[in-house]
């Protein structure tokens, strides 16, 4: 196994905790909670998942990153849009900027006054950072045949 093997492979299992906790939620615990206008269904899986969700976040970004050098797409041509897979790096990290700000505004408004009224602001940010996530994904397994 070379070091980027292992490095991607870290890459593809913070991807899974990642992904997969965000379905989790938005497949599993958000109907319920909006059923029964319940903010604390919500709430409670915030607060297991919190820990592991933003190290395997910060995983990604750090194995993302080194993959990308790997690569030579370095920070001098991010976001220049030049080539396949060039464009696919700058892709995520301008997603990654749109997961950030979503999660500023679930932290910092959303999560401590969360209660019936405002639970649809946050299925939307829940349902919105989701999303991304799997487009991350699919960004990500465009890599081996040279990007978008
Ligand atoms: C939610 C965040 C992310 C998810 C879910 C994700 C997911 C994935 C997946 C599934 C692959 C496919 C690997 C394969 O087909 O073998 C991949 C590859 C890759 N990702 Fe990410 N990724 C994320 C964030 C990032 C970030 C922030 C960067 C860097 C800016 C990045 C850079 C790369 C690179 C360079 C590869 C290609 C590795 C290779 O094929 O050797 N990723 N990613």
């Amino acid at each position: 196994m070379t070091l980027h093997h292992f490095i991607l492979t870290i890459h593809l299992l913070a991807a899974t905790v990642w992904v997969g906790g965000h379905l989790l939620l938005s497949i599993s615990y958000l109907p319920k909670a909006l059923k029964k206008k319940d903010p604390k269904i919500i709430l409670n899986f915030e607060k297991k998942f919190e820990i592991l969700g933003m190290s395997s976040l910060a995983l990604l970004i750090v194995t993302g990153i080194w993959m990308a050098y790997d690569f030579g797409v370095t920070i001098e041509t991010w976001f220049d849009f030049s080539g396949g897979f060039e464009t696919v790096i700058s892709t995520k990290l301008v997603l990654l900027f749109c997961t950030f700000v979503c999660a500023i505004c679930a932290q910092l408004y959303f999560i401590p006054n969360l209660d019936k009224y405002n639970i649809r602001i946050m299925a939307f940010i829940i349902l919105t950072v989701t999303l991304i996530g799997v487009a991350m994904l699919v960004l990500g397994s465009t890599l081996r045949y040279g990007g978008i």
